[in-house]
């Protein structure tokens, strides 16, 4: 009772209740919370303080930079989501600040876009440095060993190496990505390699635009934490699942590196197994297993734990099943 009353009274000032809403689909840094709300750093910082203290938000700290988002879980998260939920999307001050919260998110994908046009010759590269390739995609390929699979979609494809990866697997393979300069290296991998039965095309992840129920697996190979809305593109791949059609997520599990975001356009520092799996359950997926990928010592104290999390969407029902 004492923590939901201090839940419910943090929550209870109008600035308050806009940082909720805010917050409730991104995580940022006190500057760009300011920017959305128009108020001066002292004031949010305060009304931030109150809203962590009583577990409604996640603050992340490193050197002279503070990030907040929605609390993972807890009483905190259901009082948020609660809350959040009766707030009108249409008041004119939410309508102000959700287009304001619009150009930062612009701002931020920009920069992430400019990334990946620089880095998209050097990726492969990249990609290693936290956990061996050939680990991670063991565990995945061991994910989908049991089904056949006919149409696999690859949302944030980059160079194509998934496709690559399972190219022998299945009928046909769709690549999505939202840069070109990565489409154009995952073409000629895939011409390179004589891989005829994948193709790749300009897309978003938050809007796929592939159709419904058209695949059989959905692969988000370390993407979500550069978008902006991860559930969002959790719901758009479950939608693009046949019933008996599998999601694999691969991606960070929470860590503290801080450094990600400036380097490397990194939007979201992780995700732990209760939001992933939040996310595939309001997307009407079932869990079916996660795999955490533990880096060796050789890769160094910066190597961060790579999380597999495998949905899945459930099959149709027969009259049998049915049948009590
Ligand atoms: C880190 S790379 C991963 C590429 C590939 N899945 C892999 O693991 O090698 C992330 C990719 O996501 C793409 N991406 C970022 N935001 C996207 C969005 N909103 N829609 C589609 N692709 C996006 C980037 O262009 C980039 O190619």
């Amino acid at each position: 009772m004492d923590a939901l009353l201090h839940a419910v009274k943090a929550a209870s000032d109008p600035t308050r209740l806009r940082i909720l809403v805010v917050l409730a689909s991104s995580e940022l840094s006190v500057g760009q919370i300011c920017t959305v709300l128009g108020q001066s750093q002292p004031r949010v910082s305060r009304h931030l303080k109150i809203l962590a203290d009583a577990g409604l938000l996640d603050r992340h700290a490193e050197g002279t930079s503070a990030y907040y988002r929605r609390a993972r879980g807890g009483l905190g998260r259901q009082v948020y989501d609660a809350l959040v939920e009766l707030i009108d999307p249409h008041d004119r001050v939410i309508e102000a600040d959700s287009e304001r919260l619009s150009a930062v998110r612009a701002e931020r994908a920009h920069r992430a876009a400019e990334y990946f046009e620089e880095v998209a010759g050097r990726w492969d590269e990249l990609r290693e440095r936290h956990v061996a390739d050939w680990y991670v995609e063991q565990a995945m390929m061991r994910a989908v060993a049991d089904i056949e699979i006919a149409d696999l979609l690859d949302i944030g494809t980059g160079t194509g190496r998934m496709l690559e990866l399972f190219a022998g697997r299945i009928q046909r393979g769709l690549g999505i990505d939202a840069s070109q300069k990565m489409l154009t290296v995952a073409r000629s991998r895939l011409s390179g390699s004589g891989i005829v039965n994948c193709a790749v095309r300009p897309g978003d992840a938050h809007d796929l635009g592939v159709g419904r129920e058209a695949f059989d697996v959905a692969l988000i190979h370390h993407v979500l934490h550069f978008l902006d809305e991860p559930a969002r593109a959790v719901a758009q791949a479950a939608d693009a699942l046949r019933p008996g059609g599998r999601l694999l997520i691969v991606d960070f599990a929470p860590h503290q590196l801080e450094a990600l975001r400036i380097e490397d356009a990194h939007v979201w520092l992780g995700f732990d197994d209760h939001e992933v799996s939040t996310w595939c359950s309001e997307s009407g997926l079932d869990q079916r297993e996660t795999v955490h990928l533990v880096p060796t010592e050789a890769q160094g104290t910066d190597a961060l734990t790579v999380t597999l999390w495998v949905a899945e969407r459930p099959g149709d029902h027969t009259i049998d099943d049915l049948a009590l």
